[in-house]
């Protein structure tokens, strides 16, 4: 390949964590600025106006024949704390999953664990939550059930006689929300927890039973006063995951 035709270097995108590294795009900043954020300000509300301006930008994603099989559930106030205490009630009672389908592999396998653990490390670590220290463990993984203290949860759901493909249009459409919302200071934590109480989200928000729900949403402002939100995952490099093929000019 000609000099002139390669890319420049990629920019450090750690830079800042907050704020997007310097020479990005506005483009590329609402992509590199999203972080899962795990702490937010429960007093500072969304506007219900933007959550819909942020769902339509969203939906223009594309999907397999154009069929947009993504649905979503918006709740706040009264509503997202019926469907909290509902999940903590099912969650304090125990008993089988109520899983819709299987998130994670049966079986973990490398490279991917060892990714994962550093991911748990690091971010109790950040809590100051120790390894063996089950009760903390599970009062922060039930965090998630309070939306972190966002003032907006958001569940997708989509007809459970779609297949696999209709993952990957649910995957595009909710990275898209993600994005938008970064692009007017909002941040977000995709949430799969919710998968393991699917039948109690359903009961507490109205999903059909023959709905999937794919996986749930924090949408609100970052607490920047709580340590979690230091959390800075990390990426491989495009050279690490891509197989270039047919790009030498010799
Ligand atoms: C579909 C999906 C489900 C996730 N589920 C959870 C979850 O239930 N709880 C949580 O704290 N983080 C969850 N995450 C966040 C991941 O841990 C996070 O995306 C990953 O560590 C990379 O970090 P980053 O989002 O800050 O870049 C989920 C992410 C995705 C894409």
């Amino acid at each position: 390949m000609p000099d002139d035709m390669k890319s420049p270097p990629p920019p450090d995108f750690g830079y800042g964590r907050r704020a997007p590294a310097p020479g990005l795009n506005e483009t590329e900043a609402a992509i590199t600025t999203r972080r899962s954020v795990r702490a937010f300000l429960p007093d500072k509300p969304v506007d219900p106006a933007l959550i819909t301006r942020i769902l339509d930008v969203a939906a223009r994603a594309p999907s397999g024949t154009n069929i947009q099989p993504w649905h979503v559930v918006a709740v706040a106030g009264e509503a997202k704390h019926r469907v909290s205490a509902a999940v903590h009630a099912a969650r304090e009672a125990g008993g089988e999953p109520e899983m819709g389908y299987n998130y994670y592999p049966v079986e973990w396998f490398e490279p991917y664990l060892g990714r994962r653990r550093k991911l748990g490390w690091d971010m109790y670590g950040l809590l100051g939550i120790g390894k063996g220290e089950r009760e903390k463990t599970w009062a922060q993984h039930g965090r998630n059930f309070d939306f972190f203290d966002a003032p907006v949860g958001l569940f997708f759901h989509m007809d459970n006689r779609f297949e696999i493909g209709s993952f990957v249009d649910m995957g595009l459409f909710i990275e898209n929300v993600m994005i938008a919302a970064r692009a007017h200071g909002l941040d977000t934590c995709p949430q799969a927890a919710w998968v393991d109480y699917t039948d109690t989200v359903r009961k507490a928000t109205g999903i059909p039973d023959n709905h999937v729900l794919v996986c749930g949403l924090c949408l609100g402002y970052e607490d920047t006063s709580e340590p979690v939100n230091e959390l800075y995952s990390e990426r491989e490099p495009a050279t690490a995951f891509t197989t270039f093929l047919g790009f030498d000019a010799d």
